[in-house]
């Protein structure tokens, strides 16, 4: 027996419309492998505007909240649920802050850096707790019930 705990996480990502339409999926795909994330999986949703509404929720009194759904909503996104130790907050690490142009200054390496272009067109989604990851896979995953989503694991 070990007492090492090793937390087995999984994360919802999403690549927004400007990263597929301007063809940065592989290159995204690419650093999520060397990152040593596993695409558990994957799926491309066009949103309608309650949809994204729905998911936005959380949003819904802020200004930007129309503009941000009309953007969702303009071509497909590519959902992804991925799986490693710490997912969670390594994914929101990797893709770096919300505004694309401060990420291209504070941290050049990061995915919103590469693909993003300011604080609503940049690029990825990040679950940013356990809770936002559960409500988040499920809401396009229903098949995956919130006790699988985080699975520890005795090494
Ligand atoms: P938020 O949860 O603050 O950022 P993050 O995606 O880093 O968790 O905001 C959710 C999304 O809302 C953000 O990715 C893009 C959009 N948004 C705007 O369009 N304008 C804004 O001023 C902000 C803060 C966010
Ligand atoms: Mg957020």
């Amino acid at each position: 027996s070990s007492t090492h705990e090793n937390i087995e996480e999984k994360t919802l990502a999403i690549i927004k419309p400007d990263g597929l339409l301007g063809n940065y999926t592989d290159d995204i795909k690419r650093t999520i492998s060397e990152y040593g994330f596993h695409i558990f999986k994957e799926k491309t949703v066009q949103f309608d505007e309650a949809t994204v509404k729905r998911f936005y929720e959380e949003h819904s009194s802020k200004s930007f909240f129309s503009s941000l759904t009309k953007y969702m909503t303009s071509g497909p996104v590519l959902v992804m649920v991925l799986e490693k130790d710490n997912a969670i907050a390594d994914w929101r690490a990797l893709m770096g802050p919300t505004d694309a142009r401060k990420a291209k200054i504070t941290h050049p390496h990061s995915i919103r850096s590469m693909c993003g272009l300011d604080t609503q067109k940049n690029c990825v989604h990040g679950s940013d707790s356990t809770k936002s990851a559960e409500r988040e896979i499920s809401f396009f995953f229903r098949e995956l019930s919130a006790d699988i989503i985080t699975e520890h694991d005795e090494l």
